[in-house]
């Protein structure tokens, strides 16, 4: 692939700089929003270096520029800027490669890693809330574009199926079920293959229990006493464990599905129990933890004041109680991701607000020497609001169903579609699947389009609107190139060689010639948002090309009309691609 005709310029740009014996990293070039497409500011930085104005430098590189084939203009600005036009031989020759790229221009990254991404993170039998939405959305975007970049990924739902949650279920079954065979002691195994419960029975039985908890502290204590005997290892539990598991794994993949979230391990909490034991022996041996009150902690922080609660608090391994804790199961899979897949890099996808927890984890995992710091990384996230400003919940208030929400935004979308009378003379199978994909479009991309760490409102008729910064908008523009490339196709007009002379064209041209650096920018700092600015700048431009440049026309001369629709074409592959790394899917037509 060749290189980007922003880095074209900036090696051009960077040798004029050497020929006048300064820094060729002076030369970087940037996108401008000015007169000109691209701007060079090194002539300003190189003053003080050299002893010249910054204007006197400016006009040194470019009188060394004059004669370069690759750009139109060079001219100086303001205090010593360098504004510059890529010329037509340039446009042309990158496009030529974009063309035939099935990449459309996206390159590999330089080094590749094999990476773990920890995201959806849903429990078992606690309800799912909108972080965990989010989690899902974000996480599945950045395993998609960690993939292409040419990564080895690999996502992992870690499902919290370990904690207090699971006594809950077991003594509520209980108390409906007493005479079930897992609640007799003396039976060890021989258990029946179906499960006792339903997912629906797994959603009564823990609001239930955790209701009863609330007010009667002996009912709290049966569920407290059921985790600690199913994490001792109670068979007739752990079968139970097993039953509600897989259960929920088969609830939530249909869930994730429909959403187009997909994972390579469903591992959870409980999966790494067998290690937990070995692993705290290994790190009293260590030297590492320490007794506090009864309980096993590893301190993380030499500055910690636990009276003015300042710094990073320790570790804890485990209560006094001998329970294992949240920071317990997260080193353990720590470890056992070390064992498995011994990974470059893990990622952990999780509301912004377990920051400490994982500052904590990971802080530990160094001191075991198992990881260094920079293979840890926790990508946190806003919350989602709802217009009263408050954490979002569904209308029912409290919990919220994944199948509920996607479920809303289908019908927002099928109403939206309806009033906008799109789609209504296709048949039924068809608008509910466009009204589906409308609808996921819209909450995935609403989502997305923010900066990961700020929070932002649930506002359904704002993300189903066909018009700003939103997915429909978005799926809208994709069908529109692919009607017209149908429309073509029966008029009988060919694809051929791209010819960008219109000035909306040359803008498609430029912004084509971003997508690579908008994946390289959201890979390094984790921001799928970046691509979100990409894909809808690459929709705005076609739309102003599209409207400046008549394709089919009849009085558009043939080679044109080929040309035009070869760059509209282009236009899609590289808006599909974008799209589907966001997890998007659009429709053929609308
Ligand atoms: N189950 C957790 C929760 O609901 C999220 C899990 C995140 N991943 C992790 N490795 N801790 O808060």
């Amino acid at each position: 692939m060749s290189q980007s005709i922003l880095q074209t310029l900036s090696v051009h740009l960077g040798t004029a700089f050497s020929a006048i014996n300064l820094p060729a990293e002076y030369g970087r070039v940037t996108i401008s929003d000015k007169s000109a497409p691209f701007q060079c500011n090194g002539a300003m930085a190189a003053a003080k270096l050299a002893k010249k104005s910054p204007r006197d430098i400016a006009a040194l590189i470019v009188q060394r520029l004059a004669g370069n084939t690759d750009i139109a203009l060079a001219e100086i600005a303001g205090p010593g800027f360098i504004n510059l036009t890529p010329s037509d031989i340039l446009l042309k020759s990158r496009i030529d490669d974009l063309a035939v790229d099935a990449r459309v221009g996206a390159i590999k990254a330089d080094v590749l890693e094999k990476i773990v991404v920890d995201f959806g993170g849903a429990n078992v039998a606690k309800p799912m809330h909108v972080g965990h939405l989010r989690s899902a959305v974000i996480g599945e975007a950045l395993k998609r574009l960690l993939r292409f970049r040419g990564h080895t990924v690999i996502g992992d739902v870690h499902l919290g199926d370990w904690g207090l949650q699971m006594g809950h279920l077991i003594s509520e079954l209980q108390e409906e079920q007493p005479d079930l065979i897992y609640f007799d002691a003396g039976v060890k195994n021989g258990y029946p293959e179906d499960s006792p419960v339903t997912m629906t029975d797994m959603s009564r039985l823990y609001p239930q229990a955790s209701a009863k908890s609330k007010n009667d502290p002996e009912r709290l204590k049966k569920s407290q006493i059921a985790t600690a005997e199913l994490q001792a290892g109670r068979p007739g539990y752990r079968a139970l464990l097993e039953h509600f598991i897989r259960v929920s794994i088969e609830y939530l993949k249909k869930g994730y599905g429909e959403l187009g979230v997909e994972y390579d391990l469903w591992k959870g909490e409980a999966s790494v129990d067998p290690l937990i034991g070995g692993m705290i022996d290994a790190m009293k041996a260590q030297g590492i933890t320490e007794e506090s009150d009864g309980a096993l902690i590893i301190p993380v922080d030499d500055n910690y004041d636990m009276e003015k609660r300042k710094g990073i608090p320790p570790v804890m391994l485990r209560a006094r109680t001998g329970a294992v804790l949240y920071h317990t199961t997260d080193l353990a899979t720590l470890l056992d991701r070390k064992n498995e897949i011994n990974p470059d890099l893990i990622l952990y996808v999780v509301d912004q607000r377990q920051a400490t927890h994982f500052e904590q984890v990971f802080r530990a995992a160094v001191k075991a020497g198992w990881y260094k710091r920079t293979q840890l990384e926790h990508l946190g996230f806003g919350t989602v609001n709802g217009k009263d400003g408050k954490p979002f919940t569904t209308r029912a208030g409290g919990v919220l169903k994944l199948s509920d929400l996607t479920e809303m935004m289908r019908t927002a979308a099928a109403e939206r579609l309806e009033k906008s009378g799109i789609g209504q003379d296709f048949g039924s199978v068809e608008r509910a699947d466009i009204a589906n994909k409308v609808g996921m479009a819209a909450l995935k991309f609403a989502d997305l389009q923010n900066q990961r760490t700020t929070n932002y409102v649930f506002d359904v008729e704002r993300f189903v609107s066909f018009e700003g910064k939103t997915g429909p908008y978005l799926l809208y523009a994709a069908v529109r190139i692919k009607s017209l490339l149908r429309k073509a196709s029966k008029a009988g007009v060919e694809p051929g060689e791209i010819i960008p002379l219109h000035q909306a064209e040359q803008r498609l041209v430029l912004t084509l010639d971003g997508f690579n650096r908008a994946l390289a920018s959201a890979e390094a700092k984790r921001m799928p948002h970046i691509l979100c600015d990409h894909v809808y700048t690459l929709a705005q431009a076609f739309s102003k090309f599209y409207a400046d440049c008549p394709v089919l026309a009849d009085d558009v001369p043939n080679d044109l009309k080929s040309s035009r629709l070869a760059l509209a074409a282009l236009t899609l592959r590289q808006l599909e691609l974008g799209l589907n790394l966001l997890g998007i899917e659009t429709p053929e037509r609308m």
